[in-house]
């Protein structure tokens, strides 16, 4: 743990792009690659794969390379995806529905025992087979059903308050798509997802692209 806290954070935000590539490798039956072949995959560069992974003590061999099923093991442990995490959902308007009916966060290790809402209309519902419930109730259920993540997908304006029940029931990561910057306890985690900062790339790039040589 003490050696994994010192990497720096643009190198964990890489791991999860190879742990990726490297289930891909293993549904195709390759168990064995070279960073050579997975500079081709993943697009980042021999050396930069082995000094990333020499970060965790390197799981390469001189000659060999890396055996694809050591590797993704070792990242998933590296990355916490050798246990299952219980997570709620607050706010189960579109986005709260679309994300707790995709069964691939539950496959790898997530999964959402409950939504919660204020709107009547929508308590009681189940998404798959998960109910939705009151909002009222949430902390009542995170406390009692050792609930590690919660998801905000209400509006933004009730983010704080979503996150201030998080941080009062135990929580300790919070996955945040409001597009607020919400306030919590320095000990528990968050990670904003802003799927429209992603757009917003691909509109740069798609700018440039159009634009002829020397353009503006
Ligand atoms: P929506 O209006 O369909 O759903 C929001 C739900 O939150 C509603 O069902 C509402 O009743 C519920 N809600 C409101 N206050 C609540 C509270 N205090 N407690 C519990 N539930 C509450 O909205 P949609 O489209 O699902 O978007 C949800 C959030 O996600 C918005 O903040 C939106 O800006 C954000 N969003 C973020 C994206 C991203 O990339 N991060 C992409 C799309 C949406």
């Amino acid at each position: 743990m003490e050696r994994e806290s010192k990497v720096s954070m643009t190198v964990i935000r890489r791991l999860p792009k190879y742990y990726r590539y490297l289930g891909e490798l293993l549904n195709k039956g390759i168990n064995r690659i070279s960073s050579q072949e997975l500079s081709k995959l993943t697009g980042f560069t021999a050396s930069q794969i082995r000094q990333d992974l020499n970060n965790f003590g390197g799981f390469g061999q001189q000659g060999y390379g890396y055996n694809v099923d050591e590797l993704k093991t070792e990242l998933g442990k590296i990355l916490g995806l050798d246990k299952c995490y219980n997570t709620v959902i607050a706010g189960a308007g579109n986005l709260g529905q679309a994300v707790a009916n995709y069964k691939g966060f539950e496959d790898a290790g997530f999964k959402v025992l409950s939504l919660f809402d204020k709107n009547p209309k929508l308590i009681g519902l189940k998404i798959r087979d998960i109910e939705i419930k009151d909002v009222d109730e949430m902390a009542k259920f995170i406390e009692e059903n050792d609930v590690e993540i919660g998801i905000i997908t209400t509006p933004k304006n009730n983010a704080q308050d979503i996150a201030d029940i998080y941080s009062k029931s135990g929580i300790k990561g919070i996955w945040n798509f409001a597009p607020a910057d919400i306030k919590v306890p320095e000990t528990i985690v968050v990670e904003n997802v802003h799927l429209n900062e992603s757009l917003f790339i691909l509109s740069y790039f798609l700018k440039n692209h159009i634009l002829p040589e020397g353009g503006f």
